[in-house]
């Protein structure tokens, strides 16, 4: 089966099931300050697992492009990625445990659908603990549906509860699906977690709680269902390899590498690992940098992760001999030629793309012979220190896994943590990949973020006030703290310009102007003048929020929400800071006081 087949198939059974296919969103989150990444089909639709109406209604599927950076060092076996898709099906508080498994096994092994063996299945459901009981009703279903007790594993919170990486927010405990991929002969009669034989394919998560900053886990009001399916995984699966990489989703990035190096992949373990990096790198930053909110390598925030994915690949090139100079570019047209079907908006880039790799691969080759260098200085210390890290990457741009992966080859260690207070103490660095990005999470900072939410549409109307219709929002960031607001724009502004746009603002906050929310089709809210440049992200019906009167409004766009009720709710509104953002688009931070 290939990979169209597979995401045509699951898309065709939830539709015969009722289900409304979405499209996809962006990988760069919109207004969640939580995370810097898309992490799971779930993520952009946390409002309306929070109770927002989503216009296309309870029951949803889809196939969403994501990106983990939480298993990076996983990278390079046979499962790990760094860019994935995850099928996913979603309950917005209509079906629940019993339809959701019986439609999961149903999908599963009918040979209508994917037709596996259901003799290879295991099962986990979560045990129970302080904060939540035994998962008894999803027990008791799998049991009805013929699986044996022994294939029914009960698992702790670390395996069987899924909520955004600890934090606050939806959540709750989870079945996960196993498939044995090894010898038929050799199955055991139960599941064990440890065996690589066990391949998890699914996830149904029951999001029933909602975690609260203090800890405690109260009910939702209402109950979702979450599901995840890793496509990479699944193709692995039914087309019988034990190896991801083996699949249409991989094999042309491996043959590109192979040919670059003039190495065999499978040659040896060292040379496998190498390939298997190099491409799930690529291909991730290429996804990253191709997005239509596409980001280059920088030092900071995504930009970071970026940088790191695209030197680790380079590194790993080293490795493999390869020593064509720009070569990382090569790998990316190969991942837009693959994927046009699916997200054409990585072909559409592809030329800022490939301009960004050659950059990053230049200015990446001038500091790394340097940089090893003063590595090799370090060679009679058992222990790299956090300064010697922290100056490796800030003079010859080190990411602290290529200091750690050197140091690791001559048995060094590194200091891990002082390392992180140095990076800390020379920049804010509350928002980087592996700082953590939000402690109080998602609950906590929800209130804050929506009313910067609002602001962020106040901002763009009052930026089109002042300088004109070309403005367009390019993107947006927003944390508990602060609005940074991307738009289309040549010049700086002035000083007079800036003053203009804040009291345009701060005039709509006094006026305290009521916003409210319609559902429409896109033609309708195109007639009716709203804006919104994320026009596909939903499905057939959108939501339009207005500020202010529904004829003299302030401020008409196309947006999931939420928002605040009125303007009186957001303080009062300030610049910060103007910059430029790259080339056309001026960036602006704000803050409500
Ligand atoms: N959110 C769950 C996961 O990522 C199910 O989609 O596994």
């Amino acid at each position: 089966m290939t990979s169209k087949q597979l995401r045509q198939k699951f898309l065709d059974f939830w539709k015969s099931k009722e289900h409304v296919i979405v499209p996809g969103a962006s990988l760069i989150p919109e207004n969640d300050p939580t995370v810097l990444f898309t992490t799971a089909g779930m993520h952009p639709l946390v409002p309306y697992l929070m109770g927002e109406k989503h216009p296309a209604g309870v029951r949803l599927a889809n196939c969403q492009k994501c990106i983990r950076t939480s298993d990076i060092d996983e990278v390079g076996d046979t499962t790990h990625h760094t860019f994935f898709e995850m099928l996913g099906n979603w309950s917005l508080g209509d079906y629940f445990k019993k339809q959701a498994i019986e439609m999961s096994l149903e999908f599963l092994i009918s040979p209508d659908w994917l037709g596996l063996d259901k003799n290879r299945l295991a099962v986990s459901v979560f045990a129970g603990d302080k904060d939540a009981p035994f998962d008894h009703e999803a027990y008791d279903i799998w049991k009805s549906l013929g699986l044996p007790e022994q294939r029914i594993a009960k698992l702790p919170k670390k395996n069987n509860w899924w909520g955004q990486a600890g934090l606050t927010g939806p959540c709750g405990p989870d079945t996960e699906m196993f498939y044995w991929v090894g010898d038929l002969k050799k199955i055991p009669d139960s599941f064990n977690d440890d065996s690589p034989f066990w391949v998890e394919i699914w996830n149904d998560v029951f999001m029933q709680y909602n975690k609260k900053a203090d800890g405690i886990y109260e009910p939702l009001r209402q109950k979702n269902v979450d599901t995840g399916m890793g496509l990479e995984r699944v193709l692995a699966v039914i087309n019988g390899f034990d190896d991801n990489y083996e699949t249409d989703l991989f094999k042309n990035l491996i043959f590109k590498i192979e040919d670059l190096s003039g190495k065999k992949y499978g040659d040896s373990q060292k040379i496998t690992k190498a390939m298997r990096i190099i491409a799930d790198h690529l291909k991730a930053a290429a996804f990253i940098i191709g997005d239509d909110k596409g980001i280059g390598p920088s030092n900071t925030d995504q930009g970071y992760v970026v940088r790191r994915l695209i030197r680790r690949a380079i590194r790993y090139g080293k490795q493999l001999g390869i020593n064509q100079s720009p070569w990382t570019k090569e790998i990316a047209k190969v991942a837009a030629h693959d994927y046009t079907d699916v997200y054409p908006e990585l072909q559409k880039n592809i030329g800022q793309v490939i301009e960004q790799f050659k950059e990053e691969e230049i200015k990446f080759a001038k500091t790394l012979e340097q940089g090893l260098r003063e590595f090799e200085k370090l060679n009679s210390q058992e222990k790299i220190t956090g300064q010697q890290a922290f100056n490796l990457y800030q003079t010859y741009g080190f990411p602290l896994e290529i200091t750690q992966e050197l140091a690791l080859e001559k048995n060094q260690t590194v200091d891990k943590s002082e390392f992180k207070n140095q990076l800390k103490q020379h920049r804010e660095l509350s928002r980087t990949a592996s700082a953590g990005m939000f402690k109080a999470g998602l609950a906590d900072a929800s209130q804050a973020a929506i009313k910067y939410h609002t602001a962020a549409h106040l901002l763009l109307s009052a930026l089109r006030k002042v300088l004109g219709d070309h403005v367009i929002q390019k993107g947006s960031n927003i944390t508990a703290e602060r609005l940074r607001f991307d738009f289309a724009h040549k010049e700086k502004m002035t000083d007079e310009e800036k003053r203009q746009v804040e009291n345009l603002i701060n005039q709509a906050i006094k006026q305290n102007l009521p916003i409210t929310c319609e559902e429409m089709t896109l033609n309708e809210a195109r007639a009716k003048g709203a804006h919104g440049i994320f026009e596909t992200k939903y499905g057939e019906k959108v939501k339009v929020y207005t500020i202010g009167d529904e004829k003299l409004y302030f401020s008409k766009e196309i947006c999931g929400g939420p928002h605040v009720k009125q303007t009186g709710d957001l303080g009062c509104f300030k610049i910060q800071k103007q910059e430029s953002s790259s080339s056309g688009v001026r960036r602006i931070k704000a803050v409500l006081e």
